[in-house]
Formats: C-alpha cells, sequence, structure tokens
C-alpha cells in the first residue's frame, strides 16, 4: 500500500534557494588538516543522560564524526564520564553514598545509553581512571613549574560545622545581577552570569544551610588576565565570522568585560592530588582537571590502537573540533585555551561550536525537578526508534538559539517525514522493483531526467558544506529532500501507470529511483546510521565511502535486491499520549 504523497510540480524542486557555497577560503583552510581529534564534552556522572545533552553535545558531533569517517579521514571521536567536581559529591551526599559509588554506577548507564542510540565513540573513558590522574598532574606540575600560577592565600568560605571549604557549588545565595535567589557560588541558572562565592548576597552552606564563615587558605591561580591580548587576537580577530555568533558573542562579553585569575586548586578530597607536597587535601579545580580528560582519552585509545596520541594533540596539521553546550563554552574557548597555550606543546581548538539548549514542553529542562526525557527510558520505551530520535534532536538542533522538544512535534515528524517521505519513497522503490521484476534491477538510461540527475549529483556536496560549516539541521534537510526528490520523480512519472504501455521505459525509472535510494543510504549515514545500514542491506549494495554520494551507478543492473520491510513506522497517539503522561507524573512541582 502506498501512502499519499504531496502534490507539487516536480520542476518547483529545482529552483530552490541555496545558501552561499562553502568559500574557497575556508576550503583552502581545511586542506592544511591531516587528521581530525573530535571531542564532546564529558558528560558528568551523576545522572543518566537526557535528550537536552545529546542535542547539544554529542549528536552533532557524532554526525561531524561519522562524515568524516565516510570520507576515509583520520579521525578520532573521545569522550568519558567527569567524575570529580562538586556535582558528583553533591549528589553522593544527596543519596547518602560514596562518590565512588555514584561514578561507577552512573558511568556504565551513559556508556551502554550512548552507545545504544548509535554515538560512535572512539573511546568512551573516565576520569578516575589512573592514566588520567597522572595526565591531569603532569599537566598541573608542567604549568607549575614554568611559573604560570600564582599561589595566594585569601579568605574563603567554611563550613564550620562540618569543617570544609565550600566549593563554589556548595555556596547558595541571591544573585547580586538578577536577584534571583537560588544563585550558586559560581554561576547564577537564571541570568547566565559567572560569580564568584563572595558575590552572592545572603550566602549559605548547602550542605548545613548555615551561614559560611571566612578562613585563610592558599590556592594557585591562573592569572587569565595577562592573556587577554592574546584572546583578543587568536578569537577575536583570528575567529571572526568562523566560529558561531553565539560562541564568539559569549568569548567577545568575556574577554572585553576583562578576565580575573581564577583558582585552579581546590580544598575537597575528591578529585586529582594536587601534585606538590604543601597542597595537602587539596585537589584540581575540576574544569582544569575535565578538559584534559580529552587527552588522557586520547592517550587510552592510541594505546589500545598502536597510534601516537602526541600526533592528535602536538601537531598543527590535527583538527581539534570540541561540540560542547553553551553553559561550557567559557571553559573550552577560554580557560582550556589559555591553559593549552600556557603549557606551550599543544594545539588549539580549531572551533566550539556550541549549541544553545533544548526546552521540553516549552519549559526549561530541569534535572532537579526531572522535567527531562532520560535517554535510557526513550530507548527503552520505543525500543529500535534511535533513529527517530536522532532524526528529530537534529531537526530541531538548537544551532543558534534555543528550541522546543514537544511529543507532538515528535510524532508529527515521524508521521510526516520520516515514514511518508523517507520511508514511503523507499518502500514504493522496493516493492515496485520486486513486483516487477522479482528483486532484479532493471536495466535503463537517465536522459530523459536532467534536472533529477543533476540534484543527485548536487545535494550530497550540499549536505557536505552544511556538515563542514556544523548546520546540521540544513544538511539533514537537504538529506530529506533526495527523499522528496525521488517521491516527485515517481509521482510525476507514474510507473504503475506505464507500465503496461511503455515497459522499457519503466525499468529507467526504477533504476533511477534505486540510486536515489542508494544515495540516501550513503548521503544520510552521517545522520541515520541504523536505517541507512538497513536501507543498504534492503538494496543489498555494499557502501562505504562519501565520495560515492552523487553517483548514479551505485546499484546494478542485473543484482537482486534483499528482502524488503518497513524503515519507519506509524507513530500512534496512545504511544506519544503515554510519554506525555510520564513526563508529567514525574515531575516535581517547585514552588
Ligand atoms: N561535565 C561538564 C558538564 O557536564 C562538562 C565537562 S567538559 C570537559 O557540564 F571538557 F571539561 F571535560
Ligand atoms: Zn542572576
Amino acid at each position: 500500500m502506498f501512502y499519499t504523497f504531496a502534490k507539487g510540480s516536480i520542476f518547483a524542486l529545482f529552483y530552490y534557494d541555496s545558501p552561499p557555497r562553502f568559500s574557497a577560503v575556508m576550503i583552502d583552510k581545511d586542506k592544511k588538516f591531516k587528521r581530525y581529534l573530535i571531542t564532546s564534552a564529558l558528560p558528568y556522572a551523576n545522572g543518566p543522560l537526557h535528550i537536552g545533552q545529546i542535542a547539544g553535545a554529542y549528536l552533532t558531533a557524532d554526525i561531524y564524526t561519522r562524515f568524516l569517517r565516510l570520507q576515509g579521514k583520520d579521525v578520532v571521536f573521545v569522550c568519558g564520564s567527569d567524575e570529580h567536581g562538586a556535582a558528583i559529591t553533591l549528589r553522593a551526599k544527596k543519596d547518602k553514598t560514596s562518590p565512588q559509588e555514584i561514578v561507577d554506577t552512573y558511568h556504565s548507564i551513559i556508556e551502554q545509553s550512548f552507545k545504544d542510540f548509535g554515538i560512535e565513540f572512539d573511546i568512551y573513558h573516565r576520569t578516575s581512571s589512573k592514566l588520567h590522574h597522572e595526565t591531569a598532574a603532569d599537566f598541573f606540575t608542567v604549568l607549575h613549574e614554568s611559573g604560570k600560577f600564582e599561589q595566594k592565600t585569601k579568605e574563603q568560605y567554611y563550613d564550620d560545622e562540618h569543617n570544609q571549604f565550600l566549593a563554589d557549588r556548595y555556596i547558595m545565595g541571591t544573585c547580586p545581577k538578577c536577584d534571583y535567589d537560588a544563585a550558586y557560588g559560581d554561576q547564577c541558572e537564571k541570568c547566565g552570569s559567572a560569580l564568584s562565592p563572595r558575590e552572592l548576597i545572603n550566602p549559605k552552606s548547602t550542605i548545613s544551610g548555615n551561614v559560611p564563615v571566612l578562613k585563610e587558605t592558599t590556592h594557585w591561580y591562573l592569572p587569565m588576565g595577562d592573556y587577554e591580548a592574546w584572546l583578543k587576537e587568536w578569537i577575536l580577530d583570528g575567529h571572526k565570522g568562523d566560529w558561531k555568533s553565539n560562541v564568539y558573542g559569549q568569548c567577545k562579553s568575556w574577554i572585553e568585560g576583562g578576565l580575573k585569575s581564577r583558582a585552579m586548586t581546590r580544598d575537597l578530597d575528591w578529585g586529582v592530588k594536587v601534585p606538590l607536597e604543601e597542597a595537602e587535601g587539596k585537589v584540581l579545580y575540576v574544569w582544569l582537571d575535565a578538559p584534559i580528560g580529552y587527552i588522557s582519552a586520547t592517550k587510552q585509545w592510541a594505546k589500545d590502537h598502536g597510534k601516537n596520541w602526541e600526533d592528535y594533540w602536538k601537531s598543527d596539521d590535527t583538527k581539534l573540533v570540541h561540540f560542547i553546550g553553551k553553559d561550557n563554552i567559557v571553559f573550552h574557548a577560554i580557560i582550556f585555551p589559555i591553559l593549552l597555550h600556557a603549557h606551550g606543546e599543544y594545539i588549539l581548538p580549531d572551533n566550539v561550536p556550541a549549541n544553545e539548549f533544548l526546552n521540553i514542553e516549552y519549559q526549561k529542562i530541569s534535572t532537579s525537578r526531572n522535567w527531562a526525557v532520560w535517554l535510557h527510558e526513550y530507548l527503552e520505551d520505543l525500543p529500535n526508534k534511535q533513529d527517530v530520535l536522532r532524526y528529530v534532536l537534529c531537526s530541531i538542533a538548537p544551532e543558534t538559539k534555543d528550541s522546543e522538544f514537544t511529543w507532538k512535534d515528535f510524532q508529527a515528524r515521524n508521521n510526516n517525514e520520516l515514514v511518508a517521505i523517507l520511508g514511503n519513497f523507499v518502500n514504493r522503490t522496493l516493492v515496485l522493483t520486486q513486483k516487477y521484476y522479482d528483486g532484479v534491477v532493471p536495466n535503463g538510461t537517465f536522459e530523459e531526467w536532467p534536472e533529477v540527475t543533476k540534484r543527485i549529483e548536487e545535494i550530497p556536496e550540499e549536505i557536505a558544506a552544511s556538515i563542514e560549516q556544523y548546520r546540521f539541521r540544513e544538511g539533514l534537510a537537504k538529506g530529506m529532500e533526495l527523499a522528496r526528490l525521488g517521491n516527485q520523480f515517481l509521482a510525476e512519472t507514474e510507473p504503475w501507470k506505464l507500465q503496461k504501455t511503455d515497459p522499457e521505459k519503466v525499468q529507467s525509472i526504477m533504476l533511477l529511483a534505486l540510486q536515489i535510494a542508494a544515495n540516501i543510504s550513503i548521503a544520510m549515514n552521517p545522520f541515520l546510521p541504523a536505517t541507512c545500514k538497513k536501507l543498504a542491506q534492503m538494496l543489498n549494495i555494499e557502501l562505504s565511502n562519501w565520495e560515492q554520494a552523487g553517483t548514479l551507478n551505485l546499484i546494478e543492473a542485473g543484482q537482486s535486491i534483499g528482502e524488503v520491510s518497513l524503515l519507519f513506522e506509524k507513530l500512534e497517539d496512545e504511544v506519544i499520549d503515554v510519554q506525555i503522561e510520564k513526563l508529567q507524573k514525574k515531575a516535581q512541582v517547585h514552588s
């Protein structure tokens, strides 16, 4: 049975508006790169993953990496669990357990759900590993010995009842900028301002609820102000027009606002010990420790695969790209680059394509309120539908501004796009091939449809240009254009009517439709890997190279196609209503 398809002339397709093509300058710049190091923010192992994180820092990185791999590039995609910092110790306190217990539990849950969702890291490491502790401590030592830190003794908030200094996250109070009364010592989540604990009005310890006292302690500070001129040149001049405007804008306001010294050590007992005798009871600041996790992950991967990690971190012909969410911009675009630069041996990120935030049903995602769609629950509730979520999250990715996920929209995109356009085209093509030719690919010629063949040749190039510019929504939409092209081609040529009168022409039509389907299996592969794998199996072709996309001989006359089944299924209201109810029911109401 066929689905109904959109009416409209096939010619309408050929006059669409295409954005300016990739500039020659950018292509030239990219030519110098021999290999790629792609990172996604290390998630805190203090809870499972939600779809906002996926849309922010993982899905796009995975698409980008798969695209590079399809081109046969030398690429390594690293990630791992961020297992230190107050996020972990706070969670352990709340659950009345140990930090180790917390990170062990969530590390495996997170690792598994990435896998099931098709996020294909080359390594998923952990910052609690021995290799990471050594790497981070050595990094600190190099900076310390070359005089890059200032040692300062200052008063800091201390909880008398619990006998401990309070990490920034352990202090809450009123934001001096917007008056929000639950701002943290390092940041106000309402207005987004970066804060220091002493700026908070009416500070309170989150452990005891008491008013904290001030007590002297010594720490090693990174004098970020010393790097202002360097940052101006590197980011504000060097990456103007090349970094996304949301990222560039945040960097500009940080740099122009003046950069203060920031302590790179903390009084805590959970983390990487500061490798100095006089620093007993102190650990590295988590935002020094965690990004070094990218380095230690690469080291472990290189060790496991007989590679040299230094090629990826210390060679100018490596392109380093950090995929993150917007709350991580300052750490990846300013602080970590300062550290890499101060160390002296490392390359800097070529780009930091940060995404904005994803809301759910028009509300901000909140883990404390349990207003979230959890990835592992999705994968359980809607099995074998990882590509549906990949499709939806990429279609609505918060690339330039916050965006909205709603279950109704999810359903609509599944039913009206994946089922009705992509699934429908593929199914019609394969079913007709079986019906008319017993599954054997017919022979034919394409001269009669130059506009169609032209678009088949062009679209993959356009997808490539979109991905290279971190415009994943646009790239995916172009992939869908291939399916639309296929549908409209069949609608215009009507092979089911011609089969009686002109079977020879139908052979050509079907061969061209099969070539479109085969092109989809490559061109959409980075976005929908499981679907494209299934499609290639149904077409009985083996495709592994991006270079093949845009050609018209991907499937050969005389070969048989494989078994045919549906790529996507319609989602009924009941299934969606269950999800909406689940979300509402589990959410806690906060006053
Ligand atoms: N764990 C941090 C977060 O979830 C991200 C750390 S990214 C790294 O916000 F670079 F520091 F590793
Ligand atoms: Zn505020």
